[in-house]
């Protein structure tokens, strides 16, 4: 595509939404009130937005390759503590899908080069849950499950921040772990259970 058909798109877009309220850019202009916070990747196929079928200033959202939560990126914690603590949001999301690159390399023993310590993360992952990984003897099974893992252990990430924890006890902020399935574009939630979790880390974890 031509970078100019990028600004004719715009010029049809803004067309098209005020054709159907007049106010529509003017009423985005006042502030964003979003109920979730999605950590997604990278991956160009798996769009937030399209995917959860919501609009702008409905999903407050932060991609890295392979969904990570890493305790010292400063990035993904700052994304955190805004949505929970100001825009106060109801759910946050780690959506992970399969065919993801990110998990794919991280499954390879070979060096990455600058990618090594991002995803280092996901490798530790699977070290965490080698016994289960190792006995699926089909490739690509083994790599859906390890994504899954991936998405599960995020979460465990996200339970164990202040911030989290403290919204959970106040307002009952929930911590959800989906899968895109890029091949059929359902989403699965892996049901995740938030105080199972805390109850099972809290001993050292705890911060509230
Ligand atoms: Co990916």
């Amino acid at each position: 595509m031509k970078i100019e058909q990028v600004f004719k798109n715009n010029q049809k877009w803004i067309e098209e939404k005020l054709s159907v309220n007049q106010n529509y850019f003017n009423d985005l202009s006042k502030g964003q009130a979003p109920e979730f916070l999605y950590i997604g990747c990278s991956d160009s196929r798996v769009t937030a937005e399209d995917i959860m079928g919501v609009q702008p200033g409905e999903v407050f959202v932060h991609r890295n390759i392979a969904n990570v939560v890493n305790n010292i990126d400063l990035n993904v914690h700052s994304v955190i503590n805004y949505a929970v603590q100001h825009l106060e949001v109801k759910h946050v999301v780690i959506c992970g899908h399969y065919y993801c690159g990110g998990v794919k390399a991280a499954m390879q023993p070979t060096d990455m080069g600058i990618l090594n310590p991002w995803l280092r993360n996901i490798r530790d992952v699977y070290r965490l849950h080698k016994e289960e990984l190792n006995c699926i003897k089909d490739e690509d099974a083994r790599y859906n499950r390890l994504i899954e893992l991936n998405v599960q252990e995020q979460c465990i990430n996200l339970i164990k921040i202040k911030a989290i924890q403290k919204a959970h006890a106040e307002r009952n902020l929930l911590v959800h772990g989906w899968v895109f399935d890029v091949k059929t574009g359902k989403l699965i939630d892996l049901k995740i259970d938030f105080k199972k979790i805390l109850k099972g880390i809290m001993d050292i974890y705890k911060l509230t």
